[in-house]
């Protein structure tokens, strides 16, 4: 428990979760239909980074069948285990994206899909600024999160105690323009995960570009 206690709160979740996750989420209308858009305007061969990768499905696997080159990070050893085993094309490392230096300018398009939730806002907003500077100019982003006006609030999750932090909608979308992305398109959804204990939770998908120059 001691060392339970020192790793990262999120690795604790999600190494709990592992699959259930993807069952429960991976069929997202919205989620793919984000991926379709990356796919639609990233040359072939594209490098593509995914933060907080998870089990691989569906958007390392989307992206590699597309012909892309993935990198995924992920707090959790479980999840980079299974994103290894699911999506063997792509690379995927076990790291905290708050830790985690990234040369500037090195990936055509990233991928935040839920991953910033257990950070606390000034986290967030490091990584995305972060993660920003990691693009090319003219490069692509799409951030998702849950989008409500929270910090540090406890709540279960597929059963399991997690702590939240997060903003509203226009909040999250200043925070990506504060960062040098441009929001091309923002998309506000409710999905209902495939889980015995999931309600609809609204979402938010930012379509995003990194400012030239
Ligand atoms: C809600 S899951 C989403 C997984 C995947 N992005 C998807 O949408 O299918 C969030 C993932 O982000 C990872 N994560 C959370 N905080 C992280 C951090 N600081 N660094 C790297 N990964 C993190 C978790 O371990 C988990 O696998």
């Amino acid at each position: 428990m001691a060392e339970e206690e020192e790793r990262a709160p999120a690795a604790v979740v999600f190494d709990a979760l592992g699959l259930a996750y993807e069952e429960a989420f991976a069929t997202s209308a919205s989620h793919l239909a984000s991926l379709g858009w990356l796919v639609e305007r990233l040359k072939p061969g594209s490098r593509v980074l995914d933060v907080g990768s998870g089990t691989g499905r569906p958007t390392a696997r989307v992206l590699v069948d597309a012909g892309h080159r993935v990198l995924g990070v992920d707090v959790s050893p479980v999840m980079v285990e299974l994103a290894a085993r699911q999506v063997p094309e792509a690379e995927f490392r076990l790291g905290d994206i708050r830790e985690l230096p990234l040369a500037v300018g090195a990936f055509d398009a990233v991928c935040v899909y839920f991953s910033l939730l257990q950070m606390t806002r000034a986290e967030q907003a490091a990584v995305v600024g972060k993660l920003a500077a990691a693009l090319r100019p003219g490069g692509l982003a799409v951030l998702a999160t849950v989008p409500v006006d929270v910090e540090g609030v406890d709540v279960t999750f597929m059963g399991q105690p997690v702590r939240v932090t997060s903003f509203a909608a226009g909040d999250f979308a200043r925070l990506a323009a504060d960062s040098g992305l441009s929001v091309l398109a923002e998309e506000n959804v409710m999905f209902t995960p495939a889980h015995p204990d999931g309600g609809p939770e609204p979402q938010v998908f930012l379509y995003c570009r990194r400012d030239e120059g």
